[in-house]
């Protein structure tokens, strides 16, 4: 199989750079999500890696082997495009076939790994159907096959499961991990959902216009973003400035906070399911807030709540379990609390 080394890669489009300084090691057999907003550079940098365009500086290395200019088709890659980009005129047993018709493959051998992806991604007895005549769900499934098959040693994934339905791309997602854990396939996946991200990978790097900002584990990821836009794009937050004055820090110029953050520090994130909510007085804790409930939302495992305090909205998050002391109702008034250790301190 194989690692993927980027070095120092920078492409532009017309002047305008798609992608600049990326230094990134996706290692043997890891399942690496690219994460970003529409627009980050996500599909260019896997162009790059799969050899359908080049970079402008920097080199990629495959196991080892330095390929910044080799051809697409001598790099042993598999890509199933954002459009899946099948042929679709041509059948299931066409389209899966092609990879290995271009290699020359013997007879007995296509027709012995074209029945063994058939059984695998469970659409045996379609091999006649024509592409086009089939759901996005199987079509989706005949892409993967038709990268699986050429046995690579990397499999870039660009959005696989943008177009399907929340059922089907739940059991495709399971399906997916399975089935790359088994071949124990390098693979990059490309998303802008994070819950995808969060739920599928071993790492992810997180893209922000052309620049990966920060590569982590899922949990290192939400628990410690690098920056403001990270902690913002990666699952719901408090994202708040802070400033210094007369010795002690506030948030949004407002509130006064109870704690002593790094100098250099210009924004705190705080996730809402670490902000409390009650009918009662704060206690002993660290921050107690008065504040009033200006709406809820009811997502059945959980209630949120919008709270304005001292001019700053805080968003909260309340598991619902059947020991809930029950809801509060908008316009009721409440006290938040949060700890010092939830405060999460972002330098940039
Ligand atoms: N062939 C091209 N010619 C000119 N500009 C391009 C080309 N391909 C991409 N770009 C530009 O490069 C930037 C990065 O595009 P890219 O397709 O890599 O983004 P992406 O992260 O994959 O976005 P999305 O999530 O929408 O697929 C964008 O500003 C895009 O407009
Ligand atoms: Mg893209």
């Amino acid at each position: 199989m194989g690692s993927i080394v980027l070095k120092n890669i920078c492409k532009s489009y017309n002047g305008d750079l798609a992608c600049s300084d990326i230094n990134l090691t996706v290692k043997d057999g890891e399942f690496f999500t690219f994460l970003g907003p529409s627009g980050c550079g996500k599909t260019t940098i896997l162009r790059l890696i799969a050899g359908f365009i080049f970079p402008d500086e920097g080199t990629i290395h495959l196991a080892d082997q330095e390929v910044t200019s080799l051809d697409a088709e001598k790099r042993k890659i598999g890509m199933v495009f954002q459009n899946y980009a099948l042929f679709p005129f041509m059948t299931v047993r066409q389209n899966i076939e092609y990879g290995l018709k271009v290699q020359k493959r013997a007879a007995a051998e296509i027709r012995e790994k074209l029945r063994y992806q058939l059984e695998m991604i469970g659409l045996g007895g379609l091999e006649n159907r024509k592409v086009n005549e089939l759901s996005g769900g199987e079509q989706q499934r005949v892409a993967l096959a038709r990268s699986l098959v050429v046995e690579p040693r990397v499999l870039l994934l660009d959005e696989p499961l943008s177009n399907l339905d929340a059922r089907l791309r739940d059991r495709m997602r399971n399906e997916l991990k399975l089935l790359q854990k088994k071949l124990g396939i390098t693979t990059i996946f490309v998303t802008h959902d994070q819950r995808e991200a969060l739920t599928m990978s071993d790492r992810i790097a997180v893209f922000d216009h052309g620049r990966c900002v920060q590569v982590d584990t899922p949990e290192g990821i939400y628990s410690r973003p690098a920056t403001s836009f990270v902690a913002g794009f990666v699952g719901d937050t408090n994202l708040l400035e802070v400033n210094r004055k007369d010795g002690y820090w506030y948030m949004e110029n407002r509130i006064r906070l109870n704690a002593d953050l790094k100098p250099d520090t210009r924004y705190i994130s705080i996730r809402p399911q670490d902000i409390n909510i009650s009918h009662s007085a704060a206690g002993s804790t660290d921050h107690g807030l008065i504040g009033r409930i200006e709406f809820r939302e009811f997502n059945g495992i959980s209630t949120d709540y919008s709270i304005v305090s001292g001019g700053i909205r805080f968003k909260t998050s309340a598991l619902n379990t059947t020991l809930s002391t029950g809801a509060f109702e908008p316009g009721d008034e409440v006290t938040i609390t949060f700890t010092n250790g939830s405060i999460h301190e972002l330098q940039q």
